[in-house]
């Protein structure tokens, strides 16, 4: 599932330089949509481990999904009503997408890495 979150998330950066404003709007609101999806799965199975293993660091992770999914909304919301997508916006988004990777997949959640020790569970994580 972690694989998957961030070839979407690359998909989402590499998007962001289509040039016509429909298309791009068209294309990031699909990606997000799914990213929006994958994410919401991947927090449930995430979570549930975490929780097996009684994780210490579980209500903090768990608001740390819950801030990503909220900004992610933010965007898809953005994505739906304008008619255009700003520089500004491009750059928000690119920092969503730049940050989950770099801070929350590689960085928060192998801060919880020992938590996630049940290979079986983990498989199509
Ligand atoms: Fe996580």
């Amino acid at each position: 599932m972690h694989k998957l979150l961030l070839e979407t998330a690359q998909q989402a950066v590499d998007s962001l330089n289509i040039e016509d404003h429909e298309i791009l709007r068209t294309k990031l609101t699909e990606i997000v949509d799914t990213y929006d999806l994958l994410t919401y799965k991947h927090i449930e199975k995430e979570e549930c481990i975490l929780a097996t293993n009684k994780c210490p660091n579980l209500a903090t992770h768990h608001e740390m999904h819950l801030k990503g999914l909220k900004v992610l909304r933010k965007i898809f919301h953005k994505l739906l009503v304008s008619t255009t997508i700003t520089y500004e916006d491009k750059e928000k988004i690119y920092k969503y997408f730049h940050d989950w990777r770099c801070y929350h997949v590689i960085q928060d959640d192998m801060a919880d890495f020992e938590y996630f020790r049940d290979k079986n569970q983990t498989d199509n994580f």
